[in-house]
């Protein structure tokens, strides 16, 4: 018989030595942190689990989860700083948004829609990837390069690194649902201002109430900001629990922001904290039954 790890399990090692999960664990699991922890369920990945990793499966314990934090529901960025010209494109899109019925509905909105300006400079519309019914929907920033040119979402090299994360803890594009805060490729891609997040605002928070997760991922500072309507940076609000609230959901959704992978790949050193909260999140899907 040959080696039962096969190179998508090694691969899996790698990532759990190289976030930190590198510590012998033994039979029941041991929390560091004086909290009991949840036994992990098997993977929810559709792809068969990798063999040989029934120990690695076994991840660090949690620390107990926080109450989430309640939020307001919108409005989520600061409207009193935009000219009328971003006013009136906000108002369109709220037209557009509020009257989109399902996803295939809203796509066909945004593709219509013309308010934002990157839409002139991006070759396509970024709309989403994954499993529409998913429990869980992630949400990040802005499409780069490689994602303007396949017209989806994470498919560069930090989407590959968010992959392999979700991975770590079972999940992958079948079991989850992957959009952005932003639908067009920023020029170079530079951050989208304050207007543009605007301007598509009513789109992301349509296409939350269209989905309605179990759980929302909110990955990186951007989308965390917009969709908890905060000016805190994501270092202060990664790993902690909130509800993310809107007047067309009729109960709050849990939401957890993480780190950008982007910022991940720039900054190495972060990936333990990064392990911790993917952890926090799969513990928090188990006891969701998700
Ligand atoms: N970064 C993001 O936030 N979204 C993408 O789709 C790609 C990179």
């Amino acid at each position: 018989m040959g080696d039962p790890l096969t190179a998508e399990s090694l691969a899996l090692l790698k990532l759990y030595i190289e976030w930190g999960a590198d510590e012998a664990i033994e039979s029941t699991p041991q929390s560091r942190l004086g909290a009991t922890a949840a036994p992990i369920a098997p993977a929810r990945s559709q792809a068969s689990a990798p063999s040989g990793l029934s120990e690695a499966r076994r991840l660090p314990a949690a620390p107990p989860q926080s109450p989430a934090a309640p939020r307001p529901a919108a409005p989520r960025i600061d409207l009193r700083k935009l000219g009328p010209m971003d006013q009136a494109a906000i108002e369109s899109a709220r037209d557009f948004a509020r009257n989109a019925q399902s996803l295939e509905e809203l796509q066909a909105a945004l593709t219509r829609y013309d308010g934002v300006s990157l839409r002139k400079t991006a070759t396509n519309l970024v709309f989403a990837d994954g499993n529409p019914k998913a429990e869980i929907m992630l949400v990040g920033e802005a499409p780069g390069a490689d994602e303007d040119r396949q017209g989806l979402p994470f498919v560069g090299v930090s989407g590959q690194l968010l992959d392999r994360m979700m991975a770590a803890i079972g999940y992958d594009r079948t079991t989850f649902y992957i959009t952005n805060v932003c639908f067009w490729r920023p020029p170079g891609n530079r951050k989208p201002t304050e207007a543009e997040l605007a301007a598509q605002q009513p789109f992301v928070l349509r296409h939350i109430e269209l989905v309605r997760p179990k759980v929302l991922v909110l990955v990186g500072g951007s989308s965390a900001q917009m969709l908890l309507g905060t000016t805190e940076g994501i270092t202060r609000l990664r790993g902690k629990w909130f509800d993310y609230r809107s007047d067309g959901l009729d109960q709050p959704i849990p939401a957890l922001p993480i780190f950008h992978p982007a910022y991940l790949l720039r900054q190495p050193e972060l990936k333990r904290e990064a392990w911790r909260d993917l952890v926090k999140l799969r513990v928090r899907l188990d006891a969701l039954g998700a």
